[in-house]
């Protein structure tokens, strides 16, 4: 049972493990990871369900050009393929569609998809669903750096939420939980500014094996917890 009131506002997931998942069933890894895009779209329904307000999904961190030219190549054919299914959906569900990462050095054919999905989708009301593609956390936080340093601004007046404002997120709330199955437990670059206090909750389940109920497991245990942000309990005497 999920509890209403106590829905994280912002999900981040690493979708971990399709090459593993289709490597153990000796199928080529772009099958796993045609699974995994499966699994993404039943897991965004599942989170629009119970209104999560923005979901943030890891689909290719920065790391990830170093893997070998043919599964890369592959990887975004089907990226392309699944943004082109996807792009109607959206908008039918009132999807907000939003990139984070350096997408410039994505192929100009998913460039252009993702820009014309951004402008068209930008007016929609429902959940905002977040794409970090070509993403990963240092090389933002040095993008943002660079981006404050041209802005000419006074150093003293540099803060935690004028520096927010030269992310990629900017204008975007923290996310409160984030989710990695397969089983490693590491943040692999992800959202490292943004999660300073985000609950992290790790499954040993391999992505595209990763169901609704697993992921409403995930939001139950986040559920259980006590955020306290360095301060202390509610219940504690002073
Ligand atoms: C990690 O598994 C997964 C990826 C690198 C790609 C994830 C991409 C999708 C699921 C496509 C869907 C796209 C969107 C925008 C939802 P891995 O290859 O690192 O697995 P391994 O650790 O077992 O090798």
């Amino acid at each position: 049972m999920l509890l209403s009131e106590k829905i994280p506002a912002h999900v981040g997931i690493i979708m971990d493990g399709n090459g593993r998942w289709a490597e153990l069933r000796g199928l080529p890894r772009i099958e796993g990871h045609r699974r995994g895009s499966e699994r993404a779209r039943e897991i965004i329904a599942a989170a629009m369900e119970v209104g999560i307000k923005t979901l943030t999904l890891y689909a290719f961190s920065i790391e990830n050009w170093q893997r070998p030219k043919p599964e890369v190549t592959t990887l975004m054919k089907l990226l392309e393929i699944y943004l082109r299914n996807e792009f109607n959906e959206f908008m039918e569900k009132g999807i907000v569609f939003r990139t984070i990462g350096e997408t410039w050095r994505l192929p100009d054919n998913i460039q252009a998809l993702i820009t014309e999905m951004e402008a068209r989708t930008a007016g929609n009301t429902g959940m905002t669903l977040i794409a970090a593609l070509s993403y990963g956390g240092r090389n933002e936080i040095i993008r943002a750096v660079k981006k404050l340093v041209s802005s000419g601004i006074d150093p003293d007046k540099i803060t935690e939420d004028s520096f927010d404002s030269f992310l990629d997120t900017a204008g975007l709330p923290s996310p409160d939980l984030i989710i990695r199955t397969s089983g490693e437990r590491r943040i692999s670059n992800f959202l490292l500014w943004q999660g300073a206090y985000s609950e992290f909750y790790f499954a040993d389940t391999l992505w595209p094996d990763f169901t609704k109920d697993e992921f409403y497991e995930a939001l139950h245990d986040y559920q259980m917890r006590e955020r306290r942000f360095g301060a202390v309990p509610l219940r504690a005497k002073p």
